[in-house]
């Protein structure tokens, strides 16, 4: 089983994402587990504030390395407990870009991964250092904050886990090269006068 601990600031954007369909399914079946923490949780500033205003000046507010360090620490101690490698990504647009060969790659590994959703301007990039994190894009636009991101990464992946997908699913995928499927139909025959292809018919949905 693979084990994902997402670290973020809203938690409540994971509810639908870990009780829906396939993703909700994996987890009950035991193929991968997803627990969300919140970094708020482990800030000690009295204010509970968990971002500052950059040194040398510029936009926007940058996740701090206290709360930050400390949630990521509780995530390894949770995870240490497995006997497999540990792997902390931070979901960044300036990370390699994901694709599916490291969807791939990450569900057939044997580590468990911390996923950090920065927000703002970023995280503390003493963070990245500390922690030899490795940044993950999922293409080459700028969201709001990570949380979408990892979910991507997530669904990607997981759908990879062996037994998560119908027998079969996977087989075609892999047989067409990776590339996007061709185009499907299913019941009825004919729509506003488009018809099926007559090839297909002869496997009646
Ligand atoms: N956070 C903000 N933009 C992102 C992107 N494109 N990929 C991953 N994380 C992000």
């Amino acid at each position: 089983m693979i084990r994902f601990i997402v670290l973020t600031l809203f938690k409540n954007m994971f509810s639908e994402f870990v009780n829906t369909s396939i993703i909700n399914r994996a987890i009950e079946d035991k193929k991968v587990d997803i627990e969300v923490i919140d970094i708020r949780d482990f800030t000690q500033d009295k204010h509970n504030r968990v971002d500052f205003p950059p040194y040398g000046g510029g936009n926007g507010m940058i996740i701090s390395c206290e709360p930050l360090s400390l949630a990521i620490d509780s995530a390894i101690s949770k995870l240490s407990e497995y006997k497999k490698d540990i792997k902390i990504i931070y979901l960044s647009p300036r990370g390699k870009v994901l694709n599916y060969n490291l969807s791939k790659e990450i569900a057939s590994s044997n580590s468990n991964y911390i996923l950090i959703c920065g927000h703002y301007e970023g995280i503390d990039e003493r963070i990245i250092e500390e922690y030899s994190v490795e940044e993950i894009s999922i293409g080459d636009y700028v969201l709001t904050g990570g949380e979408l991101a990892s979910q991507v990464l997530m669904d990607s992946v997981i759908r990879l886990i062996p037994g998560v997908l119908s027998e079969g699913s996977l087989d075609e995928e892999s047989h067409m090269n990776n590339l996007l499927e061709y185009p499907q139909y299913t019941k009825p025959s004919e729509f506003r006068g488009r018809k099926v292809p007559e090839v297909l018919l002869s496997r009646t949905p």
